[in-house]
């Protein structure tokens, strides 16, 4: 698998159950890499975006030990919208996508799910900003745990946020 994350200058990557910073260039990027995609999150995660549904043109497999009554809409429909299955459990997702090390989706948060699934990814889609934010959730530290800085993009500012599109791999 491939996580794409948005960290601050200490790998911070959350806080209050919402991102750090409103990034439209991180988020355009985002789009990009994940459309037509499947994407692993967090029910905390699912629940912070807009609706509290999954992002549209993308299958979203929603990490949630709740029981699936209360998943389900009257009408019988995922509470998270019709492209958004829900798993149990990481055994759960390796039996929808086979072998989780082999496969190309992407781990998209947050940090209990980048935690479990980290060690399933040799790549890592990481927009690193030069800033730090007050934070609550985090990322780990991947030059720190021996990854590789493959790539970095020039820097790009919005909003008084400076920030570069960097892919780190498992060496
Ligand atoms: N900067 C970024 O790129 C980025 C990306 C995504 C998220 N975030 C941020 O990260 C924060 C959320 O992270 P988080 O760690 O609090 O929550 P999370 O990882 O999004 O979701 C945690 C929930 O996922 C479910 N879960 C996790 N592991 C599971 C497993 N093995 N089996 C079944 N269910 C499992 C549980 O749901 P139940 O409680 O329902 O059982 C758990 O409470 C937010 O602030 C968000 O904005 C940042």
């Amino acid at each position: 698998m491939k996580a794409i994350v948005i960290v601050d200058k200490n790998w911070a990557i959350g806080r209050d159950g919402g991102l750090l910073v409103h990034l439209p260039g991180d988020l355009k990027y985002f789009k990009e890499k994940t459309m037509g995609h499947t994407m692993v999150m967090g029910r905390t995660t699912v629940e912070g975006l807009p609706k509290k549904k999954a992002l549209p043109g993308r299958t979203t497999l929603v990490l949630t030990r709740k029981p699936q009554k209360e998943l389900t809409a009257e009408d019988g429909t995922c509470i998270y919208g019709d492209n958004a299955r829900i798993c149990a459990s990481v055994e759960d997702l390796e039996r929808i996508l086979g072998n989780l090390r082999e496969n190309d989706d992407f781990v998209a948060g947050g940090a209990s799910v980048y935690e479990q699934l980290l060690p399933y990814c040799d790549e890592a889609l990481v927009t690193v900003m030069e800033q730090e934010f007050p934070a609550d959730r985090y990322f780990p530290n991947l030059p720190e745990l021996g990854w590789e800085l493959a790539s970095e993009s020039e820097p790009l500012t919005e909003n008084g946020v400076t920030y570069r599109f960097c892919v780190y791999r498992r060496p």
